[in-house]
């Protein structure tokens, strides 16, 4: 993957980690005693009288705000360095102030999570520079004035040989639990909890959905008595989701349907990467490139060919009610849907001032973009995976890590990579692989009625389908669903703040 833009807040890219490496080193907060510790665990009472008073330049604008940082979200944390909250509230709310409209009963919470490639992930704090030294989003967000609540959760690498803590669907419970949490002490801090707007980017993204179409689902109540979660509601009010890596379950097809034409590969090396480099990407990581072999070919082929009769089976409609479709060869009116993303895309980058006229898979007609050669298009990179691109044969992939169980570092999740599995192995229960997907959830009443996802158009680490089912599939249950392919943007997010906090902004006042 190229990174070649200064591109803020996150970038990621796939990993294959599989050692136990913990980000404690890289840990800001490491000294910083718990907010809530008491003699027994740890209170799920906010207290408010803890804060400490901060404040910092952004953007030429001096921020004054208060901090309760490692807010413990659970009474009985597994790991409780990763299960906080860090929450921040601008100054202002305190002296009956008010900013962009919001007093401290009304503004919205939001609830950036700091997951990526379903990692270990300790809550982000204000003060932590983004990529290339910029301001934090959480700063950016207190100066709009926001109230932050910044989550942290386990994730896949956690525990020792024998005793994993942080499989699947760890992470889910997590931020599920942080929101039960926020629900529960509404009275007492600042913020609206009906107005929760959760972001994250990658594994983040996919958890951000997952945590807005699985609100208050009974599927996940087994979980929460053992840790000690609020009795609460997780209900969230919207979805900011960039590049949501979800549907796992059929993102090996789906990556093929897209990419199968691709017959080479570059690759981030990410296998000296250990988990407290995750987020912190200053250096450029070196890249492995090579060519599908013939067995790869054959399972590209396979899994191409899968895609159709999934994607024909949820049986999708457009936003004027036209069946989104794919013929056995893959073309339809699904991939229409998706080409008519790309040329929006195109259109907007055009018309912020980019010259496309050079691309020779668009078509422009009289300085607009009319039509996309998909194929083309997707010729423009090389391809990121090698198939299958997530259930990897030999279990070498970051979510066979997060399909693993207390004691089975890794599993399949496909009965495809199981029953050509080149290791032995186990595949992954089937009911865990079912509560991590925002898929299989988005008709559930409790659902987040609105919601953000971002795929850019050079994000090449999951399918573009990937967004595109789910923002069809939330369409037609009635959400609204602002979705864009951010032209030649790789995989990342929190790059376009100003317009996320105009989408937050509307849908928060109305
Ligand atoms: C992430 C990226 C991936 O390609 C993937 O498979 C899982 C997670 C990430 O950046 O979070």
């Amino acid at each position: 993957m190229t990174i070649n833009k200064p591109l803020s807040a996150v970038i990621l890219t796939s990993i294959a980690i599989t050692a136990h490496a913990t980000p404690q080193d890289n840990n800001p907060l490491k000294d910083t005693p718990f907010a809530n510790q008491t003699a027994h665990g740890y209170s799920l009472k906010f207290d408010p009288s803890k804060f400490v008073k901060k404040t910092a330049d952004v953007d030429g604008q001096n921020i004054a705000y208060r901090a309760v940082e490692k807010i413990v979200y659970v009474q009985h944390p597994i790991e409780p360095e990763y299960q906080t909250i860090n929450f921040y509230v601008p100054e202002a709310y305190f002296t009956n102030g008010t900013i962009n409209g919001y007093s401290a009963k009304t503004v919205p919470i939001f609830l950036p999570n700091s997951v990526g490639g379903y990692m270990p992930a300790l809550a982000s704090t204000a003060d932590a520079k983004g990529m290339g030294g910029q301001t934090s989003t959480i700063l950016q967000a207190l100066k709009q004035g926001y109230v932050v609540a910044s989550v942290g959760a386990r994730g896949r690498t956690l525990g020792t040989e024998g005793n994993y803590t942080g499989k699947a669907p760890a992470v889910i419970i997590d931020l599920k639990s942080a929101v039960r949490y926020l629900h529960a002490n509404d009275a007492n801090m600042a913020g609206d909890a009906n107005k929760i707007i959760s972001n994250g980017t990658s594994a983040g993204g996919a958890m951000s959905a997952l945590l807005g179409a699985s609100a208050n689902s009974h599927d996940y109540d087994k979980y929460f008595a053992k840790l000690g979660s609020a009795k609460a509601s997780d209900r969230i009010f919207a979805v900011s989701a960039y590049c949501p890596i979800t549907d796992l379950d059929h993102a090996d097809s789906g990556y093929e349907w897209e990419f199968h034409t691709l017959t080479d590969y570059e690759q981030m090396d990410m296998s000296k990467l250990n988990a407290q480099s995750y987020n912190d990407r200053s250096t450029p990581m070196p890249k492995i490139t090579g060519s599908l072999n013939d067995k790869q070919l054959a399972v590209s082929k396979d899994l191409q060919n899968q895609f159709p009769s999934y994607l024909n089976s949820l049986n999708l409609k457009d936003e004027n009610g036209k069946a989104l479709r794919l013929d056995a060869n893959g073309k339809g009116s699904f991939k229409d849907f998706i080409a008519k993303q790309i040329i929006a895309s195109a259109n907007k980058a055009i018309s912020e001032g980019k010259d496309l006229s050079n691309i020779s898979y668009l078509t422009i007609k009289d300085g607009k973009v009319v039509a996309v050669d998909f194929d083309g298009y997707v010729q423009h990179k090389k391809r990121m995976k090698t198939p299958p691109a997530f259930d990897a044969l030999d279990l070498s992939a970051g979510e066979n890590n997060l399909f693993g169980d207390k004691t089975t570092n890794n599993k399949h999740f496909t009965a495809y990579s199981l029953k050509n599995s080149s290791v032995a192995s186990n595949l992954a229960d089937k009911d865990i692989v079912r509560v991590m997907n925002a898929m299989n959830y988005a008709n559930n009443p409790y659902a987040s009625q609105y919601w953000r996802i971002r795929a850019g158009t050079d994000d090449y680490d999951t399918s573009h389908a990937i967004s595109a089912m789910l923002t069809a599939k939330l369409r037609m249950n009635g959400k609204a669903v602002d979705y864009a392919l951010p032209w030649g943007v790789p995989h990342s997010g929190d790059y376009d703040l100003p317009e996320l906090f105009a989408w937050i902004d509307g849908i928060a006042k109305k």
